[in-house]
């Protein structure tokens, strides 16, 4: 602190940084009546300031020396926006020992690190807050470690990574093709220059993995999540699950079942009626539910410099807070323990399947034989003939475990008459 002002260190001037810094300079009179104390920024480290910015931080505040910053003797809290996961943990692991209060949006340090890190932050009596993390300025991680604290969660289905959700809705609004709508998303800024980690389900699966341990309780090591990126999703499959009802969503899910718990990052077939189908383009939602609080969805921009930008002022203002009040250290790690996952072949999922066959009598009994040689139920089936001799079904089967469904693909596409089995996508019902 400085003349009774609280002074933060951000490290990272990239989007969330510059958001952050935006926000407690335009709103500062307003953040200091909340806060009920000031707060300044003592210091920015960045690698390279040359990089062309939406904001200007003065030369004074600028370093190129985190550790500069973090052992900053005045600094009372710091802001890890730099990313990644290694040098990230350094950073925060030296500024919880120095004794500072930590805020960080970096959700794959906290999926992979939290547990050492939230447990040696309850050691030295300091916070670490990472409500942008998840969901950009949705306020779910709040939610569920403050206001639905009481309440027994049994199931949390989000769809929390906005590149993949911006690329499913062009795709059924505008009937495009995966990789032209990547190639469109990343000429306009809505996708990385990478975007293996969004796209191939990485991103969500640690959000999934933040989200399981505060609602479940439970630590759960994010290289054991079920994985499922949206590359392989055509405009094809949105079409048919349009006609029977549905919209296709990446969806992250986690699910307590007695003392198991389900955790899958996979797209998903969910009814046109689900809250969650009207989420569109880069929009985020988390949709919670349990036996007392029943169902809850929060919903809002998942990213973006003022969005997680808010999120993360909203962690510097309760740091704060809790400084003046010599109230830190309060919220420390909730984990019980490991998560005991139920593996993916024992989930029960219905699913949809479309395969190209030959169009000729007998192939559809054939196939249903199979399916329920390995106890696979059949809702229903479309089949279309291309007029060349080869017919596409559609079938979308009942609810039943995974590896049932698994086993009947696996001999249904040994057959003769099956050309291929093109997509096999889960069904969300509930
Ligand atoms: N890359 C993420 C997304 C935003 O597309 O939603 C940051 O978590």
């Amino acid at each position: 602190m400085r003349d009774g002002i609280i002074q933060i260190g951000i490290l990272g001037a990239g989007v969330v940084g510059g958001g952050l810094y935006q926000i407690l300079q335009k709103n500062a009179e307003h953040i200091e009546q909340v806060a009920e104390v000031g707060i300044e920024v003592a210091a920015v480290c960045d690698i390279d300031w040359e990089r062309p910015r939406d904001f200007s931080v003065p030369p004074d505040l600028r370093t190129t020396d985190a550790y500069e910053v973090i052992n900053d003797p005045d600094i009372d809290i710091i802001v890890e926006a730099i990313g990644g996961s290694e040098a990230a943990l350094d950073y925060v692991t030296a500024a919880i020992q120095a004794g500072k209060s930590v805020v960080t949006p970096n959700k794959e340090m906290i999926a992979r690190h939290g547990e050492q890190i939230l447990p040696l932050a309850g050691q030295h009596g300091v916070d670490v807050q990472f409500e942008g993390s998840v969901g950009g300025v949705i306020p779910v991680l709040r939610s569920l470690k403050e206001s639905l604290a009481s309440a027994q969660i049994d199931q949390i289905i989000g769809i929390v990574n906005g590149t993949t959700n911006y690329i499913l809705t062009e795709m059924t609004e505008a009937g495009t093709r995966f990789a032209e709508v990547l190639a469109a998303a990343q000429r306009e800024g809505y996708a990385e220059a990478d975007p293996t980690a969004d796209i191939e389900g990485t991103d969500a699966v640690n959000k999934l993995a933040i989200l399981a341990a505060l609602a479940f309780g439970a630590r759960v090591p994010v290289e054991e999540i079920y994985r499922e990126g949206i590359s392989q999703i055509t405009p094809t499959d949105i079409d048919y699950a349009r006609q029977i009802g549905y919209v296709i969503k990446l969806l992250a899910i986690g699910t307590r079942d007695g003392d198991q718990l389900e955790l899958r990052v996979h797209p998903a077939l969910l009814p046109v009626q689900h809250p969650l189908a009207a989420v569109r383009g880069v929009f985020n939602a988390i949709f919670i539910s349990g036996p007392e609080c029943g169902e809850v969805m929060l919903y809002g921009r998942g990213a973006g410099a003022l969005p997680t930008g808010t999120a993360v002022a909203g962690d510097v203002i309760d740091c704060a807070r809790n400084i003046v009040h010599g109230s830190q250290g309060r919220t420390p790690c909730s984990c019980e323990g490991e998560a005991n996952l139920r593996p993916m072949g024992e989930i029960e999922s219905s699913a949809y399947v479309r395969m190209s066959v030959t169009d000729q009598p007998g192939v559809l009994g054939r196939i249903a034989t199979l399916l329920g040689r390995e106890s696979v139920s059949i809702e229903s089936v479309i089949q279309k003939s291309s007029g060349n001799e080869v017919a596409e079904i559609v079938w979308v089967m009942h609810k039943g475990p995974e590896r049932h469904l698994q086993a009947a693909l696996r001999a249904i596409e040994k057959l003769d008459v099956v050309e291929q089995i093109c997509s096999v996508i889960r069904v969300v019902d509930e």
